[in-house]
């Protein structure tokens, strides 16, 4: 596996003001992380693995991890994807690796056959959260699970702000919530396109976006991700908008960084 290089300083300082802080609340520090194409593609086809960012940003993707947490991800970039979750930036040690957490309503990840739980049988990772939706019968922890420090986490779907456009899912500050009760400061969320699409359209839960954008086209095959359109007064409006962007050249990549902002640009009449 390809070593992960240190950034430099002009690197660190352009991320500086969009890392974790300590924030005085019931949730924890959210951070959306992404690598999309030029026609805001995350991947070239549903369920298939494609390799976006250069070794640049990859480095990149390594330290910030290395500052959060927990790492997120939904079920299906868990099994199409086999990610490790784990943080390989120079100087991380068992003990600083960010939990991976697995968003998986039913649940159906072979966290057994997974890279995360390997990583973690070799020292280089957190056994993994699986966030699942409470179903009315025995959803104890897998004894193989927990002596990895892995736990299955039920939660209610039905409490909390709706989670659009799926039904029946848990509601996500319900999700954050019991990450931070469970001593979880801050969460890097990293996909994949449900994930990521939910999360755009809830502004009032993330404190940081940091999109890698790669100079490729994926094509009309590939999976967009896209908040849901909105309207305000029949008008329609702009979905989800950044503000406090900054962006830096990492290789051939351009990362923008910036917070979402709840007002939205409406159509001239
Ligand atoms: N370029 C990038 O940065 C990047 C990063 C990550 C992934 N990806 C790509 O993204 C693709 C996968 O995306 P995807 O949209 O298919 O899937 P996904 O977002 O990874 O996972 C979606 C699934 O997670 C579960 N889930 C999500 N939110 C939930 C909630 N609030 N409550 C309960 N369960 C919830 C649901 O599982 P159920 O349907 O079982 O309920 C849902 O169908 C892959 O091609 C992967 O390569 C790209």
């Amino acid at each position: 596996m390809a070593e992960i290089r240190e950034l430099g300083s002009s690197e660190k300082a352009f991320l500086e003001a969009f890392l974790p802080q300590e924030v005085n609340s019931d949730l924890p520090f959210v951070t959306l992380t992404y690598a999309q194409s030029l026609d805001s593609k995350i991947s070239l086809g549903p369920g298939l693995r494609t390799t976006l960012s250069g070794p640049e940003t990859k480095a990149m993707t390594h330290f910030l991890r290395l500052k959060h947490d927990a790492i997120l991800v939904g079920v299906a970039t868990a099994m199409a994807d086999n990610p490790g979750l784990n943080c390989r930036y120079p100087g991380a040690t068992a003990e600083s690796q960010p939990r991976p957490v697995v968003v998986d309503s039913e649940p159906k990840w072979q966290y057994n056959s997974s890279k995360v739980l390997e990583l973690t049988k070799e020292g280089k990772g957190k056994g993994p959260w699986i966030i699942t939706m409470r179903q009315g019968k025995d959803q104890s922890t897998p004894e193989d699970l927990k002596k990895h420090g892995g736990e299955i986490i039920p939660l209610e779907p039905t409490t909390g702000i709706p989670t659009a456009p799926t039904s029946g899912h848990i509601p996500w500050d319900t999700i954050l919530k019991s990450l931070k009760k469970r001593g979880i400061n801050s969460v890097m969320i990293e996909g994949g396109a449900n994930v990521i699409t939910n999360i755009l359209g809830m502004p009032e839960l993330v404190d940081s976006v940091i999109i890698t954008i790669a100079p490729t086209w994926l094509g009309t095959g590939g999976v967009t991700v896209s908040p849901a359109s909105k309207t305000e007064d029949g008008k329609p409006t702009s979905a989800a908008n950044l503000t406090d962007t900054k962006y830096h050249q990492f290789g051939a990549d351009v990362v923008l960084c910036g917070r979402l902002e709840t007002v939205q640009m409406q159509a001239r009449s």
